[in-house]
């Protein structure tokens, strides 16, 4: 690991430090020949997806045809329920490209922490109260009323894996990143949604459900014509491309489209400029290899995999995405602590500060790492990160969140193991979007991309790319022909946009 890892050193570890950091190199170690083997399994469980309904990766159809003209104008309210926030904007004028004159105006309302696991009740009166909010502080309530044509369109961002038949609805599969509200799975999502805001009169026509990747993908499109996908790295790992729909031999076998139907899509793609129509298709591998077949997983993965409201599922997501690399490195600390490898100083010494409560007091230095989710991706990149003096920064943390004071040997493992697990993580994101550019014979451009690990983590797109190099035998993958770019905002521009686009289409009689 040690010629793996480069961090400089600060300590020397003991020698059973040193060996309990060797094991976990041993298991948290991708090696190139390992990637090949994710990505060949990973390219079959994607056209598997495109073959048929209920396939492990879902491939969801988005019904989003094309890409956007860039010069879509109107008013449009835009709607992101995200892992800890809802976001409503607004987007007022015409195109979003550089010439574009458009304003977005925004408001965050954080989600309470209870909404994660309460009923589908609780979930829509949240959004439309926090929508009506928005509606009555920008003045907006008067302009609109709930007849027909006099409603403000609404584009919504649902990042969680949905069937959709038309642009306007969406089955909710299941939950995921954690989310387990009660009486959404399997039901239309945005049947739900409509009737809570038509029982509070709100004057907004929900246009369009959309997953944040495919609105990242949209969004990016306009500006920079090389994107080849939008993917998000952030609370969830997943990732959204252009299918062509050809119909012989059929590219995507599952879509069964009447005569008419194909008839339509057929002139929607002459209309758009488009040779042959191309939906954007919503991946969901998130759920990549839920058989575990291939993935190299370890006793932590398992241990997070049991504890998650879905065990056996989002498989390839547990072990890549922000919400759980923080948890995985949680339970390794928990496992050293156990084996008295890790913190027996901090122990020993609450215990005797303690006095008499010596065993309390020594419970209560480890209570807070013992709570699951306390250590977040933040955390991790902030202590592999740290160039500060003597690492006061990676100091501080440990005292703050976890009530922790570790000696210099404990904060040269701590480090190291965060970019073990981090590197790890980049490394299996890129499997993904190398599946699809083999399947698609995609051979450049750009895939862009969005989320907290992607934005956040300075060195997550040079650890992928290098992965992505290894994998497509590039050498070196930091100038390889397929690149990560940082999307545009598609959970709101990104959307409204899309938004725009179903309105148009409509008007061209295509649903
Ligand atoms: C999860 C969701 C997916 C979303 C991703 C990123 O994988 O299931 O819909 O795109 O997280 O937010």
């Amino acid at each position: 690991w040690r010629q793996r890892s480069e961090l400089s050193s600060m300590a020397d570890l003991p020698p059973d430090l040193d060996s309990a950091m060797s094991a976990l190199d041993q298991q948290f170690w991708v090696s190139t020949a390992k990637l090949k083997d994710i990505v060949a399994r990973f390219r079959e469980e994607l056209k598997e997806g495109l073959e048929k309904e209920g396939g492990n990766i879902p491939m969801n159809l988005s019904w989003v045809l094309g890409l956007s003209s860039g010069r879509e104008k109107g008013r449009f309210l835009a709607i992101d329920l995200g892992g800890t926030n809802l976001r409503v904007c607004l987007k007022d004028g015409s195109g979003h490209g550089p010439n574009g004159k458009h304003t977005l105006t925004q408001t965050k309302y954080t989600l309470p922490a209870t909404l994660k696991t309460s009923s589908a009740d609780h979930l829509w009166t949240f959004i439309t109260d926090a929508l009506a909010t928005f509606l009555s502080d920008h003045n907006l309530s008067d302009k609109y009323t709930t007849a027909p044509s006099h409603r403000l369109p609404l584009g919504f961002t649902f990042s969680y894996p949905a069937t959709q038949h038309r642009i306007d609805h969406g089955i909710l599969q299941r939950w995921t990143k954690g989310f387990d509200i009660a009486g959404v799975e399997g039901e239309d999502v945005t049947a739900q949604f409509r009737s809570h805001l038509a029982a509070k009169n709100l004057p907004v026509d929900l246009v369009c459900l959309v997953n944040d990747t495919v609105g990242a993908m949209i969004a990016s499109a306009y500006n920079d014509p090389q994107t080849i996908a939008g993917a998000i790295f952030g609370t969830g790992c997943n990732a959204a491309y252009m299918q062509s729909l050809v119909r012989e031999p059929a590219s995507v076998p599952k879509l069964e489209l009447r005569e008419d139907e194909w008839e339509a899509l057929d002139r929607e793609g002459k209309q758009t400029g488009q040779e042959t129509v191309k939906m954007a298709i919503n991946c969901e591998y998130g759920a990549f290899d839920n058989a575990l077949r291939v993935l190299p997983r370890t006793e932590f993965d398992d241990a997070v995999d049991r504890e998650s409201p879905r065990p056996g599922e989002q498989a390839f997501e547990k072990m890549s995405a922000g919400l759980y690399l923080g948890e995985i490195f949680r339970l390794v600390l928990v496992g050293l602590v156990r084996r008295e490898l890790l913190f027996t100083q901090n122990s020993k010494s609450m215990s005797k500060d303690g006095g008499e409560l010596g065993k309390e007091a020594e419970e209560r230095g480890l209570e807070k790492l013992k709570k699951p989710y306390t250590i977040d991706t933040g955390f991790l990149s902030a202590i592999e990160d740290d160039e500060s003096p003597q690492f006061r920064q990676t100091r501080d943390l440990f005292n703050k969140i976890l009530h922790l004071s570790p000696s210099d040997p404990e904060i040269e493992f701590c480090r190291r193991l965060a970019e073990l697990i981090a590197v790890r993580g980049a490394r299996l994101c890129a499997c993904g979007i190398a599946a699809i550019c083999l399947n698609e014979g995609i051979q450049q451009g750009h895939v862009a991309a969005d989320g907290s690990v992607a934005n956040k983590h300075p060195k997550f797109k040079r650890r992928w790319a290098e992965a992505l190099g290894e994998i497509l035998d590039w050498g070196d993958g930091n100038d390889g022909p397929i690149r990560l770019t940082s999307a545009e905002d598609g959970s709101g521009v990104g959307v409204a946009v899309i938004a725009a686009m179903t309105l148009e289409r409509a008007q061209r009689g295509v649903r």
